[in-house]
This record gives C-alpha cells, structure tokens and sequence, in this order.
C-alpha cells in the first residue's frame, strides 16, 4: 500500500479530543489501502509552560519532512496570565503557516441538509473562502513608541506583496472556474487604499485570465451584512489575512456553527507540507469534557485526504459526516461522533 507519513499535533484545550476522532476516522478509512505513518508532536501552550520553547527551529525542520500536518488547535484562556497574549500564536502557529509558505487559507461554508442555522431563512449557503494565509497585518510588522504613557503610539503595518495577492487571487479564480463561476473580493479600499488598490488591481488584471468567471467586489462590512441576508450570493470570496479570519468565524455561525467549519493551509506550490485544521481554537470554556464537536477536525482530515490525492477517501468521510450531522438528535459526547464517523467509513 501507499505510505503516507503524517505529523500531527494536538495542541492545547480540545484540540487534543477533537484531533484523537481526527485520526480515528483517517485510520478507519484507509484501512488497508493506505500504510499510514503518524508522528505526534507536543506544542502549543501547555508545551510552552513546561519546556519554553515555542517551535525550535529542529522541529520546524522535522515537520517539512511530512508529506501533510493534522493540526487540532492552540492557545491559552483569553485569562490565563500564566502565557503572554499572542506567544503561542504567533510564534508557533503563524509561523508555521508562514515557514511552510501556507499561502492559501482555504475555508468552505456548506449549510449541511438538516443543520440548523441562525438565520431565518439562509437558503442554500455553499462558498469557499480563499484567505491569503502569509501576509497582511499578520506579519508582526509594528511597534510601539513610548510604551505604557499617555503618549504610547503602537503600529501593525498590513504587508501586501505584488507577488503575494496575486498567487492567491489566482487560485481564487482557478476555484471558482469548476464552481459556479463567481469570485467576490472583499476588502476596504475606501479606507485602505494602497492595500486594497494593489488587491482591486490584481483582480482584474487575473480576471482576463479567467473569461468564464464573473467577478465582483464588496467592502467588508457591507459583506458582512450580505452574509446574514443572502449568503447564497456567494461561491468563492477571496480576501486578505485578517478579514479573512474574521469573515470565515462568521460564515461557519451561519452554516451550522464553529463546530462543522474545517480549513486547509495550502502550500499549492508543494515546497513544503501543508496543514490541515479546524478553523475553532482551543475552546478553553470546554476543554477537557468531552462535549466538543470533532466534525471540524474530521472534515479537515478529509481536505487532508484530497489534497494528497486520496479523493475515494477523502469523499466517504465527507459523505458520513453529511448522514452523520442528518441524523444528528440530542448532544453526543466526542468520542461517541467520531465512533460513528469511524465506523460509517471502515
Ligand atoms: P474558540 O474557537 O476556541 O472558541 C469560541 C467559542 O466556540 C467557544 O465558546 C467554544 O466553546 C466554541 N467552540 C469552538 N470549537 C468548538 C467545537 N469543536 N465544538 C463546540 N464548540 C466549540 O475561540 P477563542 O475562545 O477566541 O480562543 C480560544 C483560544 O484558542 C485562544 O488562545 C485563541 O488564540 C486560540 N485560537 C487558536 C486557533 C488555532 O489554533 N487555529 C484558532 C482560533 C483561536
Ligand atoms: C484562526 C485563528 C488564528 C488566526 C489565530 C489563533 C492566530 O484565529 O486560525 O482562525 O487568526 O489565523
Ligand atoms: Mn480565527
């Protein structure tokens, strides 16, 4: 059989319980097809209390060596004093996502069959966010000046690279091509104009590339409210770091809650592994209960499965999942989905 040699790293808070059903359910699907090799790698923020260390320049090494990264999530209590605000993700998880050149963010919404959603009437809510994954405000591109007095002047520069926007505007319109053919940016360039101007420029010079997409643009917050009041109007959205993560928490409430929302960081340059996670966080109001959904974690393992060419496996885990969120009635522990998953698929 196909060896496939994955890393894996469960992280803090539910991560470590949703990745466990993760791996239970990859396992349950290759079966005998696949000879899957699994190494496990302590990080995140319990790693950093006991040890200090972040993500040593060994380790990065070491994961590159992967084919693919199972990644549950990281992160300390918004109140946990014991860890500075930001360590953990900016040294660990951004820095993967920037190492390993994590450039497409990828981030679907599909309101499943029987899920319930928020919104009244939400219709069919089926797009895919393309967030760009190494740039923006999300470069550690500040400072402050005069810390702590009346005084204090504190910067995050947004970067936004020619070369960055437009690989990932690119991709954007290669989805869109074999979806519904439409592609949305959203930015504010009435407000920030050189970044948005560069990302209005480059959507329409990559367009002509495209004649069989439609395009259009809309500043993020008027997005927002066409999220809530008519998200079926949207197939693929393209959008920079950080509107994306805000705009992808916002997607996954309406089609059916943190919980089910999966996301692929994609190297498409395969220069480096890519990784595979839930879009949630560590959820520290419920670690350690048994009570978090792993379908987030288990549809990333499906992206996980596409990306490396295994499409058979990766569509019956995503075809059990769809049954599975169907017959869904009260609350089931962790283990208990997965189980199910797991089974569903072997
Ligand atoms: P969060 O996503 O961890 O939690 C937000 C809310 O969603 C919480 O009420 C939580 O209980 C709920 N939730 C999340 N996942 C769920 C699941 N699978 N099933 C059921 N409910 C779920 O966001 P937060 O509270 O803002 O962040 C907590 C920590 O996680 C912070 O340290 C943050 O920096 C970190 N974080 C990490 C990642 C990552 O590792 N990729 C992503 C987001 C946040
Ligand atoms: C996410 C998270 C991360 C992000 C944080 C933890 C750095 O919110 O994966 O959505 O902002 O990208
Ligand atoms: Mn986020």
């Amino acid at each position: 059989p196909r060896r496939i040699d994955l890393a894996v790293i469960p992280g803090d808070g539910i991560g470590p319980e949703v990745t466990a059903e993760a791996v239970k359910v990859l396992r349950a699907v290759t079966g005998d097809d696949v000879d899957l090799a699994l190494t496990e790698y302590s990080l995140g923020a319990e790693h950093w209390l006991a040890t200090g260390e972040t993500l040593p320049d060994g380790t990065l090494e070491r994961l590159r060596t992967h084919d693919a990264i199972l990644f549950g999530a990281v992160g300390a209590a918004p109140g946990d004093t014991r860890i500075p605000s930001g360590l953990i993700e900016r040294e660990f998880l951004l820095k993967l996502r920037f190492s390993l050149d994590h450039f497409v963010n990828l981030r679907h919404s599909r309101l499943y069959p029987g899920v319930p959603s928020p919104l009244a009437d939400p219709g069919t809510i089926d797009f895919v966010v393309v967030r760009e994954g190494t740039e923006g405000p999300y470069t550690g591109n500040g400072g402050t000046l005069r810390g702590g007095t009346p005084q204090e002047v504190a910067t995050e520069v947004s970067l936004n690279t020619a070369h960055g926007v437009e690989r990932v505007v690119r991709d954007a319109f290669a989805r869109a091509s074999v979806r519904r053919g439409k592609l949305t940016l959203v930015h504010k360039h009435n407000v920030l104009v050189y970044a948005g101007h560069l990302w209005k420029r480059t959507v329409e010079a990559v367009a002509a590339e495209f004649p069989e997409v439609a395009h259009d643009y809309l500043h993020v917050d008027a997005a927002m409210i066409f999220l809530v009041t008519d998200p079926a109007r949207f197939d693929v959205i393209v959008t920079d770091n950080l509107f994306g993560d805000i705009v992808t928490d916002l997607a996954a409430a309406v089609s059916g809650g943190i919980g089910l929302a999966a996301s692929a960081n994609l190297n498409m340059d395969r220069t480096a592994p890519s990784m595979f996670e839930p879009v949630h966080g560590s959820a520290p109001d419920i670690a350690g209960r048994q009570i978090a959904d792993p379908t987030a974690a288990i549809l990333s393992a499906a992206l996980l499965l596409r990306h490396l060419g295994l499409n058979a496996h990766a569509a019956r885990v995503e075809a059990a999942v769809e049954a599975d969120i169907a017959a869904r009635t009260g609350a089931r522990s962790t283990a208990t989905v997965g189980d199910a998953i797991a089974a569903a698929v072997s």
